[in-house]
């Protein structure tokens, strides 16, 4: 049954492959290394409809992993912004930098695994579609497609080596790179969590889940842990149609992004003096965080103009600060 839902799989994705700008269509020579290596990095935790034209930009604006290695860390960190998880941009260019210097991609998932921001996933994913390694791909859509296909019911937490061993039982020698991505898009758009479309899948004859009548009771949801809940303080400072933004320290969250400056997000409650807030949910916690005026500006920074705000390479978080800011002092002057 392995071998046939490979073969089952494979035919389906010939069919009905998602178009995507880093892919070759089905069965052709794979893209270039440095297309597969940066969507994947993308992708990692950021969905395809947004990386999309991110991934478009990107490839113009650095045509190649050489171009890439001399850019500016600034400059990407820029390009990056509203991606999120702004550690990979980081390792993106200490990884571009380091296979310039060694003049091209390492070739096996082993070595792969070396590079700066390559972890399991990526370097998996890179062997496989960029040089066609008969490696198994599991991200979380595959995890699902897996778990349904064998009629796992465990959490995914739990039942992860099974599911592995079982995906590289899957993988086949020919095509492993198409194999990977049939299965990614199978995940994605037809094993989907919520409402599976089974009468398109066409595993659906192997699968255990849909011979149990209720595909989505496969894999069991994972316990949901509360997570911890922080305020954080900006200083909304403006003059002349301009906001004082700085750089924050290169380590930690949101490392070297642009933002509004503020205090370490260990505030107590909310800050009396607060005008507008705005909620972010990071990993580990989730912060409110609260905009207070403050008539000087604060830290080592730069008068950003409020009409050119789009160009100043905020992430999300401190993008949508500024929206609020603005909103409110429109509303209050109203
Ligand atoms: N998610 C991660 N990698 C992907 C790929 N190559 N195609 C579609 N979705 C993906």
């Amino acid at each position: 049954m392995l071998a046939s839902a490979a073969t089952q799989l494979l035919e389906h994705y010939d069919a009905h492959a998602r178009v995507l700008p880093w892919r070759s269509p089905p069965g052709m020579p794979p893209p270039e290394h440095y297309r597969v290596w940066l969507s994947e990095v993308m992708l990692q935790q950021t969905t395809v409809a947004t990386v999309k034209p991110r991934f478009r930009r990107f490839i113009e604006r650095w045509p190649t992993v050489e171009a890439l290695a001399e850019a500016p860390e600034e400059a990407v960190l820029q390009e990056w912004a509203g991606l999120g998880y702004y550690a990979r941009a980081r390792n993106l260019i200490a990884c571009a930098r380091v296979v310039a210097a060694r003049g091209g991609f390492p070739t096996s998932e082993a070595e792969l695994r070396k590079l700066p921001g390559l972890g399991a996933y990526t370097a998996a994913a890179v062997a496989a579609i960029a040089f066609g390694e008969q490696v198994a791909v599991v991200d979380t859509n595959v995890e699902r497609v897996i778990a349904r296909l064998y009629g796992i019911d465990r959490p995914v937490a739990e039942a992860r080596p099974e599911i592995r061993q079982l995906a590289e039982a899957m993988t086949p020698a020919d095509r492993p790179g198409d194999f990977a991505q049939a299965m990614m898009d199978l995940g994605a758009t037809v094993c989907r969590p919520k409402k599976p479309a089974c009468l398109a899948c066409p595993l659906s004859n192997d699968c255990a889940a849909f011979a149990s009548g209720d595909p989505e009771r496969f894999p069991a949801p994972k316990a949901k842990k509360a997570r911890p809940h922080r305020h954080g303080i900006a200083w909304w400072t403006t003059r002349d149609g301009a906001v004082w933004l700085v750089r924050r320290p290169a380590k930690g969250l949101l490392g070297g992004m642009a933002g509004l400056p503020g205090d370490d997000w260990h505030h107590d409650g909310v800050p009396t003096r607060t005008f507008a807030t705005v909620s972010h949910g990071f990993t580990h916690f989730t912060l409110d965080l609260h905009l207070v005026e403050r008539p000087e500006p604060a830290g080592d920074g730069w008068w950003q103009p409020l009409d050119l705000i789009g160009e100043a390479g905020l992430p999300t978080l401190y993008a949508r600060a500024v929206e609020a800011a603005l909103s409110r002092k429109h509303e209050l002057a109203d």
